[in-house]
């Protein structure tokens, strides 16, 4: 959707933020973060696990106070008038609890109440949200039998009762089919076309590429990239070279290839390359691999994805283009600063129940 930009003060937009932190103990966990979401845009939230993405949430939300700095949600500020922000958004929190003996329908009304929504259009208004998100069939059962994404449609259902103009998801998706994840896109997209502003976060880099405007990717608390998807992939330039060699090869390899440009994290068994030369540097990488002595068993040439830029802000892979399939992939980091805990979205994939 078209975003406005320029001529913004700070009150304008429907989500601002400066020098926002946020410390447990000694975990500086959110660390001066500035954030500034035009109205209208889907902006997307990217970042490892432990990052700071749901900690910005809640405090954008007004769930969590700020150790230190401003964040101004729908024009009014997140802790002096939280009542103000509460009234005007909407929020799907990653990991929501939800009374499992409700039906889906007894959960909408009680939130309509809660949002001070008349009695007399309680009911019309939790229809119209059910159907909207597909859920017209369950309504009436308990919402602990829902599938994983069922509960997801639900908690978006929950979020928009009230009409908010600002929309914060987080993690959406994780854990859906691609079938339901598509259906959430598309959800998304509809909100947004209506006007809404969404802030999500995600850990599909496929996800972010879809549906965001514009993007920042946090890590260790700190935002290390920010802007269009598009600009975002131009600043990493060279294509990906990617190879694969016999495993007791790989270092060697890694030697000839450091020549041809900086090397990039690829899926463990596999060597990456930025080549600073561009495509054309190719029949001399192979020449030199082959000169040396190397097999190279499979070779491929990548233009720079949104994965690109995330492996080069945080030296970290997530999912990534392949992920709209769901699928998890490999998650070598070469040059990496180690790997963090990944243990997602288990509770949504099992336990699903008809
Ligand atoms: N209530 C809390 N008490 C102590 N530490 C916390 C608390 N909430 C979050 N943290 C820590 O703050 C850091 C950021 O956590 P946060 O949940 O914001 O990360 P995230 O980017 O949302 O990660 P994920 O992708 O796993 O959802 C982590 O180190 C986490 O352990
Ligand atoms: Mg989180």
């Amino acid at each position: 959707m078209a975003v406005m930009s320029g001529t913004n003060s700070n009150n304008d937009y429907p989500i601002y933020a400066e020098g926002l932190m946020r410390h447990f103990g000694d975990v500086k966990a959110v660390d001066g973060v500035d954030l500034q979401v035009n109205a209208g845009e889907v902006f997307g939230f990217l970042g490892p696990n432990g990052a700071g993405k749901s900690t910005t949430v809640r405090m954008l939300t007004t769930l969590l106070r700020p150790t230190a700095g401003v964040a101004r949600v729908a024009g009014f500020d997140v802790v002096k008038d939280a009542d103000q922000v509460r009234r005007r958004i909407g929020v799907a929190l990653q990991d929501a609890a939800i009374d499992p003996l409700m039906t889906g329908h007894e959960l909408l009304a009680l939130q309509a109440v809660l949002y001070g929504i008349p009695k007399a259009k309680v009911r019309d208004r939790s229809r119209e949200l059910l159907e909207r998100v597909g859920l017209t069939g369950a309504a009436d059962r308990r919402v602990g039998t829902y599938s994983g994404g069922m509960r997801r449609r639900l908690d978006l259902a929950l979020s928009l009762i009230h009409q908010p103009t600002v929309l914060f998801l987080d993690e959406p998706t994780t854990g859906l089919d691609p079938m339901s994840r598509l259906a959430l896109w598309e959800e998304v997209r509809r909100l947004n076309a209506e006007g809404t502003t969404v802030l999500l976060t995600t850990q599909y880099l496929e996800e972010a590429d879809q549906l965001a405007d514009r993007i920042a990717i946090i890590d260790h608390g700190k935002i290390v990239r920010q802007g269009e998807p598009r600009e975002l992939k131009a600043q990493v330039g060279a294509p990906t070279l990617v190879i694969t060699v016999p495993t007791g090869q790989l270092d060697q390899a890694r030697e000839v290839l450091r020549s041809f440009g900086e090397l990039r994290p690829t899926a463990e068994g596999s060597l990456g390359v930025g080549l600073s030369a561009g495509a054309e540097a190719v029949p001399a990488v192979v020449r030199s691999l082959d000169d040396a002595g190397m097999q190279v068993q499979h070779l491929e040439l990548n233009e720079p994805s949104l994965d690109d830029v995330f492996a080069e802000a945080t030296g970290y892979r997530l999912e990534g283009a392949a992920s709209a399939s769901g699928l998890p992939q490999a998650q070598g980091a070469e040059g990496g600063t180690g790997k963090r805990g990944r243990k997602r979205g288990t509770n949504e994939t099992t336990g699903e129940s008809a």
